[in-house]
């Protein structure tokens, strides 16, 4: 029975989700699109399959056929970023970063990674993360320009000899100094660890440098560039390998059973559909439109009289920052690009004046709307678009006052819902992006 007929409850709300996909601007620099073979894949009956352990290697039987595509899978990933060694059955992002943490450290030891506040994931060290709890964390930051002030890695590098260095983050607006990072990391004998999550698209499209030949090992998610389903890889490169012999059995040994137990072999097919799609000529034209993109609606946006953290962009994502209006506007920009159909999310920036609940600037990115098949001259009329919201949002203060802040974002949010100007931009956007399909949703 389809699901239509068998629960009218999740199916509207999943039209709803679909409506929402369809007539909105998605601007949010960690999600994408995937492709209607992506979607199948995953809605298929590998779904029922248990698994746990590796191709040829398994606790269960049955398994002729999974072994066979996680192969497929592993082959393609090595294939497309050039290593030698490939796991593909993460769940996701967080857990690959924590599996790469067991094969490599022992609990207690230093760890360092880009300050959260400054860019970095909350795997990368984080307080409040299991990886800043059970390690060491020593967070090297940006300097006031919004650039990784490398200096400061030398320097806390030599002071605290870490046993794994990152270098990666989730709100980046520039290429990564990997090979920096590989000097760094090879003068003080530790393994050195890419997480290209956000950018594993460009890389594969050669629209940013690949940390393959510098870093030990790369983790990466495949649900952001890469435009695949929910999940994560990582790869172990060989100067990983060159590094210590049995850094893929670590890994591989980290994620099961350290970490996680049966794969998800439909995700597993998905992303086997992903990257024989990432293979394609098209693909690599995709990263580059990309980034034009992103240059394109940062340009548009600086040309307005936005601040933007290091005055533009190299990648497929851009950081505003709202100060100048003052501290803590991060949250009412969204708010109002929410009320008219564009999504975007609110994030600190370098040297954050206000807290990361209550941050003072907004990200934004490309790739979702690129998959779109939307191109400069619409980044263009999404400039102006965000240009007209933030003059609605002008006279909007965060109060100083703590108790007082959620009261006044209510108010906000009752003022907006009433704001004519933003209710024909509204009818605007949404007409806008019925022109550009999203896959899966007609
Ligand atoms: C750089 C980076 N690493 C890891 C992750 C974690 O991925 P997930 O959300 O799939 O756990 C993210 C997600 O935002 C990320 O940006």
């Amino acid at each position: 029975m389809q699901l239509r007929d068998q629960d009218s409850e999740v199916f509207r709300i999943l039209e709803a989700e679909r409506r929402r996909q369809r007539e909105g601007v998605e601007l949010i620099p960690s999600e994408n699109y995937v492709s209607e073979a992506v979607l199948e894949a995953m809605g298929t009956i590998f779904t029922n399959k248990y698994s746990e352990g590796y191709p040829g290697r398994r606790y269960y039987g049955g398994n002729e056929h999974v072994d066979e595509i996680e192969r497929l899978a592993q082959t393609r990933a090595k294939q497309l970023f050039s290593v030698p060694h490939a796991n593909v059955q993460p769940y996701s992002g967080s857990p690959a970063n924590l599996a790469v943490y067991l094969a490599t450290c022992q609990p207690g030891d230093i760890i360092m990674g880009q300050n959260l506040p400054d860019g970095g994931h909350l795997t990368h060290g984080w307080k409040v993360s299991a990886t800043g709890t059970y390690y060491r964390s020593v967070p090297y930051h940006v300097k006031a320009d919004g650039y990784i002030d490398v200096d400061e890695v030398w320097r806390l590098a030599r002071e605290h000899r870490p046993r794994l260095i990152w270098c990666g983050a989730t709100a980046y607006v520039r290429e990564f100094p990997f090979e920096k990072f590989a000097e760094i990391a090879e003068e003080i004998s530790a393994f050195f660890v890419a997480d290209i999550a956000h950018i594993a698209g460009l890389v594969i499209a050669g629209a940013h440098k690949s940390p393959v030949p510098y870093a030990h090992v790369v983790t990466t998610t495949t649900h952001k560039t890469l435009r695949g389903p929910r999940g994560a890889m990582i790869l172990v490169t060989q100067r990983g390998l060159d590094k210590d012999d049995e850094l893929a059995e670590r890994i591989d040994r980290a994620i099961f059973p350290g970490l996680q137990g049966g794969p998800h072999d439909h995700t597993t097919a998905a992303i086997a559909v992903a990257l024989g799609e990432a293979m394609q000529p098209a693909f690599k034209e995709y990263g580059h439109r990309v980034v034009a993109n992103s240059k394109a609606l940062a340009g548009g946006l600086m040309k307005r009289g936005f601040k933007l953290v290091t005055n533009g962009t190299d990648n497929h994502m851009m950081l505003m920052d709202l100060t100048p209006g003052g501290p803590g506007r991060g949250v009412f920009m969204q708010e109002a690009l929410d009320r008219v159909g564009i999504t975007v999310n609110k994030n600190t920036i370098p040297g954050e004046p206000s807290s990361p609940f209550y941050p003072s600037g907004v990200r934004l990115g490309t790739p979702a709307a690129t998959t779109r098949g939307m191109r400069e001259q619409e980044m263009e009329r999404i400039a102006s678009w965000i240009a007209l919201v933030a003059e609605e949002v002008e006279a909007s203060k965060l109060p100083d006052d703590s108790k007082a802040r959620s009261p006044a974002i209510k108010s906000f949010r009752q003022a907006i819902e009433q704001n004519r100007r933003l209710a024909s931009l509204r009818n605007e956007v949404r007409e806008f992006c019925l022109k550009f399909p999203v896959p899966g949703t007609t």
